[in-house]
């Protein structure tokens, strides 16, 4: 066995040295290292009809067919609207932000009361499609709709894994390749990392399906 040499030159951080830093520091550490995520508004509305809007960005693919995306919800007390609603309504828009709306975007995850909505706070426009019920946020160019499927809480750290199934997405034509795939940097979609941090994406390469040989 030899030791691992690295290119670069880094800095070793072990998790007693980690737990010794203010929670604050300790948690931007921990937000990035696991890299860029998917920054996404989730439109939903309460059992009274009153919309709700937060940013996410612990979103997951879980698989094609059936089409399956989960999210990571945070422990209730920290983030309690929406995990409430899709349990009450079962339909939930999921909405890509862009350069024009990450600010307002941003500031829905703070604390509004239940019953305030994000879209009146920030000015975001909510819009209807389609007979779905929950709230499109209308700047953004790529939407979809997720159908509740099961929530499954993590009792390590008491988040949850909340998955939906695709039912419809709503996106713009000349972003889509022919064999399917959607070049999101052409719609000028935001990456994010951390819970403050945000990235403009440009593609470098799409790559055959690898083969051994
Ligand atoms: C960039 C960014 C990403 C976030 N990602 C998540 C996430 O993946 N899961 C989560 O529970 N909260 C996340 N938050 C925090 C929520 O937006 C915040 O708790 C919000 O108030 C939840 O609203 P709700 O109670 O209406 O669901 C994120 C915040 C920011 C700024």
């Amino acid at each position: 066995m030899t030791n691992v040499t690295s290119p670069v030159m880094s800095k070793h951080f072990s998790l007693s040295e980690l737990q010794t830093w203010d929670r604050f520091t300790r948690a931007n550490f921990i937000n990035s290292l696991s890299g860029f995520k998917s920054l996404s508004l989730i439109g939903t509305v309460n059992s009274k009809g009153i919309s709700n809007l937060a940013v996410f960005s612990n979103i997951v693919h879980l698989g094609a067919d059936p089409a399956l995306i989960g999210f990571i919800n945070r422990p209730l007390s920290a983030a309690p609207h929406t995990i409430r609603n899709i349990q009450e309504t079962g339909i939930y828009t999921v909405n890509l932000v862009t350069e024009s709306m990450y600010k307002q975007a941003h500031q829905t995850s703070a604390k509004y009361p239940d019953g305030v909505s994000e879209f009146e706070m920030t000015g975001l426009t909510q819009a209807y499609r389609d007979g779905c019920i929950a709230p499109f946020v209308a700047e953004s160019p790529v939407q979809y709709v997720l159908k509740f499927e099961q929530v499954m809480p993590i009792e390590l750290n008491g988040t949850f894994l909340v998955i939906g199934s695709l039912q419809e997405a709503y996106v713009p034509a000349e972003i889509q390749d022919e064999d399917g795939f959607l070049d999101l940097a052409k719609a000028g979609i935001l990456s994010s990392l951390g819970t403050n941090g945000y990235y403009k994406t440009e593609k470098i390469a799409t790559l055959p399906y690898a083969k051994v040989n």
